[in-house]
């Protein structure tokens, strides 16, 4: 099968929207952009369809897809009942990178569920996208649109080279806007549960109920709620060390490896610690520490740049848990296999 790449441009794209919606609705595969992470799109109401997904992603059946929306309107429509906490939460959040676990319908496969009775819903904030789930009068299965195990896509051509050959089409908007995937909650007890931090941060949940993270994710347990957290993921070309706490001690240790000989090592680092590297050195910059949204924004990028620079070991530098420094911080602790060192403030 040959891969479309179909770019957003707003004439050309009215026309091919209605096609690709149809390609959904008929059992194939078209990769989506969104405000997070590219998604692997199909039919959320076919079985056979998510069996697709799975074998396209080469991703474990046991792990639920999460379910794309266009409007709130339609959850009502897969979902047997939605809180008022719920509604506040999709008012305020949606469209945007925020997915809700409600128990499901009928009318939503196991397949699409991985075996659950609950489904995960999302409303992402992508005109193209909710534009493609209205013409294909179907709610859209998304995980994100990389191989199992690899970092997710933020580009059409990070879809492109994981995907090619495997899907019909990818709708190319550029880079994802965030960069982490989307904050995935469920209520429990009138407590929000974060089972996978993302986008929408813990700070902002918590003005509307109290809010915790998932106590098996924050012990980094094997069997976390969300059950795709159980999964090897985001693994870059080469094994990944991420230092991170007290700053000074985090840039005297990364800077040492820089004229280290025994291997070739890569760094992964703020502007503020590249800026004291040498030049003919291996280094992708994910930002300024000034930014945690420059840091989401190239997580995923920074860490496909080291395909195409192989390196023996990454060193990479971290951020504190505050904000979206724990959907950051959640990612490179999988990444880095917990290969995460915290520098505390007096070494000697
Ligand atoms: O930002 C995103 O959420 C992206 C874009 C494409 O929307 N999608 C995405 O999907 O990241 P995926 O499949 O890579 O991750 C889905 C996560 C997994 O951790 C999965 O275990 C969890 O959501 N999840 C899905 N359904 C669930 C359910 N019923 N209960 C608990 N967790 C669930
Ligand atoms: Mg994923």
């Amino acid at each position: 099968m040959t891969t479309d790449i179909v770019p957003v441009n707003e004439e050309y794209f009215k026309k091919r929207v209605f096609e690709l919606g149809k390609i959904i609705r008929e059992g194939g595969l078209v990769s989506f952009p969104t405000e997070t992470v590219y998604g692997l799109g199909a039919n959320a109401l076919d079985a056979e369809a998510a069996r697709k997904t799975y074998a396209a992603k080469g991703r474990p059946s046991d792990n639920p897809l999460i379910v794309h929306v266009a409007d709130k309107k339609e959850v009502s429509r897969y979902v047997k009942e939605v809180t008022p906490l719920e509604e506040k939460l999709m008012d305020a959040f949606w469209p945007g990178p925020l997915t809700i676990v409600f128990p499901k319908k009928d009318i939503i496969p196991k397949a699409t569920s991985g075996g659950l009775d609950t489904i995960a819903i999302r409303c992402p904030a992508n005109e193209a996208t909710r534009a493609l789930i209205r013409a294909a009068g179907v709610p859209i299965s998304g995980p994100s649109a990389n191989l199992s195990t690899k970092p997710s896509p933020t580009t059409a051509q990070d879809v492109y080279h994981d995907m090619k050959g495997r899907i019909e089409a990818i709708i190319d908007d550029g880079p994802c806007r965030i960069g982490v995937e989307s904050t995935v909650i469920g209520i429990e007890k009138g407590k929000i549960i974060i089972y996978r931090p993302g986008g929408i941060t813990l700070e902002m949940l918590s003005a509307f109920a109290p809010t915790v993270v998932d106590s098996a994710l924050a012990k980094g347990n094997a069997h976390p709620k969300a059950p795709g957290m159980k999964y090897r993921h985001y693994a870059p070309s080469a094994p990944l060390t991420v230092y991170t706490g007290n700053r000074e001690e985090v840039e005297k240790e990364i800077l040492s490896f820089a004229g280290r000989k025994d291997k070739t090592y890569g760094f992964f680092v703020s502007r503020e610690i590249a800026d004291k590297l040498d030049r003919n050195l291996p280094v992708f910059v994910w930002g300024s520490r000034d930014s945690k949204e420059s840091f989401a924004h190239n997580l995923f990028s920074g860490l496909l740049y080291f395909n195409k620079h192989p390196v023996d070991q990454i060193i990479g530098e971290g951020t504190d848990d505050k904000g979206l420094g724990l959907a950051i911080m959640n990612r490179l602790t999988k990444a880095s296999g917990y290969h995460i060192v915290v520098e505390k403030k007096e070494k000697d």
